[in-house]
């Protein structure tokens, strides 16, 4: 079952996603090289006590850190400790915050100090096919338009996307209904309402997209030691335009995404 939120659950929903968007902006201008993930995980930790906003990871099937912090090859879920960020990685940071009992979800992946340019172009283009798939969260649309739309993006520079971890719906739950692939699965698909609340967060790897987990139970990793990029937003589909909840500006002016 996809949850519809209120106008009154939106009210809620909207600030905790600002906290995300807010602390993730922050935690990417703390990431310099010879800071280790631990201290990022613990900066992040301290921006969400001052927000007044607690980690949706934390604790979530165990998970032991405040974020998911993925360096270089690992993909998504990596885990904070002692790896020091050196010159040239690239880091994928991603918050998930609960406030007013709603729940805010983002990432992005940037680069410690500078990068190559073909980590660079492989960031710029995973970030492009969240906004490619963003365009399609509107009604009269379904989730898998958005799918198609990311993956479209995706292989056509060169990459390929994750096929084991998806996109879902988010809410007072991390994960809720419904699921959204990165790549179009030939299951049947929703159609996208008003109401809908959902993070979209394509997982874009260099080489081939075939995936493992670490033995530390949770990181993520490319098998062929390709670089990987991740990029999330939490979204609305209204009656018009979608809206990004966890972009920070939106509190200025409502960001607007053109199909
Ligand atoms: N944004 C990720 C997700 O939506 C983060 C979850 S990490 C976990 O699945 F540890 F909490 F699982
Ligand atoms: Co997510």
């Amino acid at each position: 079952m996809i949850i519809l939120k209120s106008e009154r659950d939106l009210e809620a929903m909207r600030p905790a996603c600002t906290v995300a968007a807010r602390i993730l902006a922050e935690v990417a201008e703390f990431i310099q090289p010879g800071v280790t993930t631990g201290e990022v995980d613990d900066y992040a930790a301290s921006l969400m006590k001052a927000y007044g906003a607690k980690s949706a990871f934390l604790g979530y099937r165990k998970y032991p850190c405040h974020t998911c912090i993925s360096v270089n090859d690992q993909v998504v879920h990596g885990l904070a400790g002692s790896r020091k960020l050196l010159f040239g990685d690239i880091v994928s940071v991603d918050v998930g915050v609960i406030h007013n009992g709603f729940i805010g979800d983002n990432a992005r992946t940037v680069a410690v100090g500078g990068c190559n340019p073909a980590a660079q172009r492989l960031m710029d283009v995973t970030e492009k096919s969240l906004y490619e798939g963003i365009a399609q969260a509107r009604p009269g649309r379904r989730v898998v338009d958005i799918s198609r739309a990311v993956q479209r993006f995706v292989e056509s520079h060169g990459y390929s996307v994750v096929r084991e971890f998806v996109g879902h719906g988010v809410g007072r739950t991390m994960h809720e209904e419904p699921q959204i692939p990165n790549f179009v699965d030939g299951k049947s698909s929703p159609k996208l309402r008003p109401g809908m609340t959902l993070a979209i967060e394509p997982m874009v790897n260099a080489g081939a997209p075939d995936v493992k987990i670490l033995k530390d139970g949770w990181t993520v990793v490319t098998r062929d030691a390709s670089l990987s990029a991740h990029f999330e937003h939490t979204v609305l589909v209204t009656e018009t335009e979608p809206e990004i909840m966890t972009c920070p500006q939106r509190t200025a002016s409502r960001l607007k995404v053109s199909s």
